[in-house]
């Protein structure tokens, strides 16, 4: 039987409790999903490609319908190459929406197959973004319920106190 394949892709620069709930819900409706760390030249990030893949790769250990991998080039390339049937984003307010809605649709136009799902972000998450939390890490803010607890080691060695 066809196993069914779904793709998360983000910057996960670095993966929060957030990202790790959509992941978990999501593998309540796919058989695999393979999150996938985007390789953007344009983003400058706080975590280097392989510490961002390590990191997801410890917070989802012991769950073998999970894989971690990266990408670089198009999405919908990277879709299709691995065969996938749906992409995964997270909602999390009205201001994440038009973003979204612009990229779904920028992807179907160049792949009239490429699905993606929405997930709501659950209440206790909505707030929670990578960018918020490298901001407060910068700044020796506390952000352990925010993050799994390699996350948070990791970027207490980024930023001392
Ligand atoms: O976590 P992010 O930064 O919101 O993730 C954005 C991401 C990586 C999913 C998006 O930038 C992406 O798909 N990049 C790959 C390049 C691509 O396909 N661009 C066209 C999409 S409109």
């Amino acid at each position: 039987m066809k196993r069914n394949i779904a793709i998360y892709p983000g910057s996960f620069d670095p993966a929060t409790n957030g990202h790790l709930t959509i992941i978990h819900r999501a593998l309540r409706i796919f058989d695999t999903v393979i999150v996938a760390v985007a390789n953007n030249a344009r983003k400058t990030a706080l975590f280097t490609l392989e510490e961002r893949q390590a990191l997801l790769a410890e917070a989802l250990q012991g769950e073998p319908r999970v894989e971690v991998d990266a990408f670089e080039g198009l999405l919908v390339d990277y879709v299709r190459r691995r065969q996938a049937s749906a992409v995964i984003r997270g909602l999390r307010a009205v201001s994440d929406f038009e973003y979204e809605f612009q990229m779904a649709n920028m992807n179907r136009k160049l792949d009239p197959d490429f699905e993606a799902v929405f997930m709501m972000t659950g209440e206790e998450h909505f707030y929670i973004s990578s960018q918020v939390v490298r901001e407060v890490a910068a700044l020796r803010g506390d952000v352990s319920d925010l993050v799994p607890a390699c996350v948070q080691k990791k970027l207490i060695e980024k930023f001392p106190k």
